[in-house]
């Protein structure tokens, strides 16, 4: 038999404990041996789990008991959880974890810590879908040319509510919040952070990058408007967090922002918790992964699917799967040269020269324009809406500073980059 300990019994928490419950037959059968919660860690006793397992409020109860196999970390926090995880591998014990701001932030230092003790994290990406397994394992023979999807449930369950049913930005995170999508803090999602932490993680597997949130572009959904999934609509896009690594020559660029995506591509149809993964090989192409990015049972199928492995091997298997450097020479494209379309929306005085002014300044940045409409509002002024050519991301960066301090735009110039 093989003994479990969960710190952090809250939503994916319980759906472990009643999984193994639920599926143990199957789950026996598989494991090729019995797996048993012995005892969990909440910062709440009074609070009802709906589970049968011991609870205590220490996490050292758990990590100090000899009987305990496998520790499993599902408290959300990082430097938290780095000291309960470092303890647990101090004390020889294999370590599943769901958290990538964790990984995003440790996990070179957790690798160099774990050596052969088992150390598993499949829940941290992408919820239920088996990303890390299938970069890990099964795609190992490939150099991965791109990674790239929808990786962050809460975004896309609010873009597509947003796009779809015209509901408001804080009711639809409520919700999201309330079905147990949303990170304890929320703007972990919104901005982008979280879908940056999965990307590090996927990136790490793919090219041995060992960059961290602060190197890499991201942008989160909170600035999008009614104005800008109006344009979306009109010119046949959908709004979605886009998290993409992409490689070209020796560089990879590393970034996560909300995009407009032309609604006729497959990405574009992913909707709701769901999340997509494209993973581009140089010998397989194109291989696509779809499933429940977020949620209680989604989450912890993966959780158990480690345990199981565990159970199964005895042993583990290098962390990130590789000891860097992955590919010689490769580095981390720099932020400001990544190239992309781009949509700005800005409002401004409508009285003439203004327009032209606008444009000209597009030219002096070497921003070539694609699309331009403008729609009056009132008193006055109007929306100015552009949608560019290829653009480089500092030249974008650097007219946003300038038009927000030109005198006829009277309102914070917004951007969201167009992937085709
Ligand atoms: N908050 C995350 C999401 C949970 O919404 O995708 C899964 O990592």
């Amino acid at each position: 038999m093989l003994k479990v300990g969960i710190i952090g019994v809250g939503t994916v928490g319980t759906s472990v404990v009643n999984i193994l419950k639920d599926n143990a037959e199957i789950i026996t059968a598989r494991a090729g041996k019995e797996i048993f919660v012995k005892s969990g860690v909440v910062q709440n006793l009074d609070k009802d789990r709906g589970v049968d397992i011991k609870l205590s409020k220490d996490p050292m109860d758990i990590i100090n008991d000899p009987e305990i196999d496998i520790v499993v970390e599902l408290m959300g926090g990082i430097e938290g959880p780095f000291d309960v995880v470092k303890a647990a591998l101090a004390k020889g014990k294999a370590v599943v974890t769901a958290n990538k701001a964790l990984l995003a932030y440790h996990r070179y230092e957790l690798q160099e810590l774990a050596g052969d003790l088992p150390f598993e994290y499949e829940a941290a990406v992408a919820g239920g879908i088996p990303i890390i397994n299938a970069l890990r394992d099964g795609l190992t023979a490939n150099h991965i040319e791109s990674i790239q999807g929808i990786m962050n449930g809460t975004c896309n369950y609010m873009m597509t509510k947003m796009m779809n049913e015209g509901v408001d930005y804080q009711p639809i995170l409520d919700e999201a919040q309330a079905l147990g999508y949303a990170e304890a803090d929320p703007s972990f999602d919104v901005g982008g952070f979280d879908a940056a932490h999965k990307l590090l993680i996927l990136a790490s597997i793919a090219y041995g990058i060992d960059a961290k949130p602060e190197d890499i572009l991201i942008e989160g959904i909170d600035n999008i408007t009614q104005e800008d999934i109006a344009f979306a609509k009109e010119f046949g896009y959908v709004i979605k967090l886009l998290t993409i690594a992409k490689k070209s020559g020796n560089e990879v660029e590393l970034r996560t922002h909300a995009a407009l995506v032309p609604q006729d591509k497959m990405i574009a149809k992913v909707d709701g918790v769901m999340n997509a993964v494209s993973v581009i090989g140089d010998k397989v192409g194109e291989t696509l992964f779809y499933g429940p990015g977020a949620g209680g049972d989604a989450t912890a199928s993966a959780v158990v699917a480690n345990i199981i492995d565990i159970a199964r091997r005895g042993k583990g298997s290098p962390m990130l799967g590789f000891h860097t450097p992955l590919e010689k020479g490769l580095t981390l494209k720099s932020k400001d040269e990544i190239v992309s379309k781009y949509y700005l929306r800005m409002g401004v005085e409508d009285k003439p020269g203004v327009l032209s002014s606008v444009t000209k300044m597009f030219a002096d940045h070497d921003i070539s324009i694609e699309t331009v409409l403008q729609r009056p509002i009132d008193n006055g002024s109007a929306n100015l809406l552009f949608a560019t050519h290829e653009a480089v991301e500092k030249n974008i960066q650097s007219i946003m500073k300038e038009l927000s301090q030109a005198s006829f735009v009277n309102t914070v110039p917004s951007m969201i980059r167009i992937e085709a």
